[in-house]
């Protein structure tokens, strides 16, 4: 069974929403751990909730080199195959990337490559965008930059505001992440240049 380990810094919900299709017999894998590195992301709470691995790994005090090499050694020692950024709010050192090649996975609530960086939804509103949406994307040395392997598009509507908008993008996470890992893991694929193709 393919070995999940999630990193993040907040809420969870898109954890959460994994953690459901799994449960739900709709993903063949299963988590191995959640670790974060804020000791209070509810994330950290609601695994641990779930009876699920859950480790704080502070990041406060370290530099960026150092604690990646303390989240690999963690991730390795709970044998992941794939890192699942599941809102995880720091930029991973080179060194980790290249750690796990073509094994991080992200989402971030943008059509990439518009909006990268924070408050993607909030960004896209003020531009004022009549389409947004998500992506899942391969993590790569470029910030929300990697292939991509799914995104969903989600209509502005009029009356809508940057939260209405949020809310609405978020449950197009819920569901493209989820499915992004299922055809990751139950179908073969490759990187051709950035497009990421997948076969039967
Ligand atoms: C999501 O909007 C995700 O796209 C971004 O961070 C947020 C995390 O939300 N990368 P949650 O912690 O999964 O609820």
């Amino acid at each position: 069974m393919t070995r999940l380990g999630i990193v993040l810094s907040g809420r969870g919900s898109n954890f959460l929403a994994i953690a459901a299709q799994i449960e739900q017999g709709n993903l063949p894998a299963e988590i191995a751990v959640v670790i974060s590195n804020r000791p209070d992301a509810e994330g950290l709470a609601a695994a641990r909730k779930r009876g699920l691995q859950a480790l704080s790994l502070p990041s406060k005090g370290l530099d960026r080199e150092e604690y990646d090499r303390r989240l690999e050694a963690a991730l390795r020692e709970h044998q992941v195959d794939w890192v699942i950024l599941a809102g995880y709010m720091r930029i991973l050192s080179a060194g980790f990337i290249r750690a796990f090649p073509q094994r991080i996975l992200n989402i971030h609530p943008s059509l990439l490559p518009a909006f990268p960086g924070l408050d993607a939804q909030h960004q896209a509103f003020a531009y004022g965008v009549k389409i947004a949406g998500c992506t899942v994307h391969f993590v790569d040395e470029q910030l929300d930059h990697g292939p991509i392997v799914l995104q969903a598009a989600v209509a502005v509507e009029d009356g809508d505001t940057a939260e209405t908008l949020a809310a609405r993008i978020l449950q197009q996470e819920h569901r493209i992440y989820s499915e992004a890992l299922r055809r990751l893991f139950t179908r073969p694929w490759r990187i051709v240049d950035r497009r990421v193709e997948l076969g039967e």
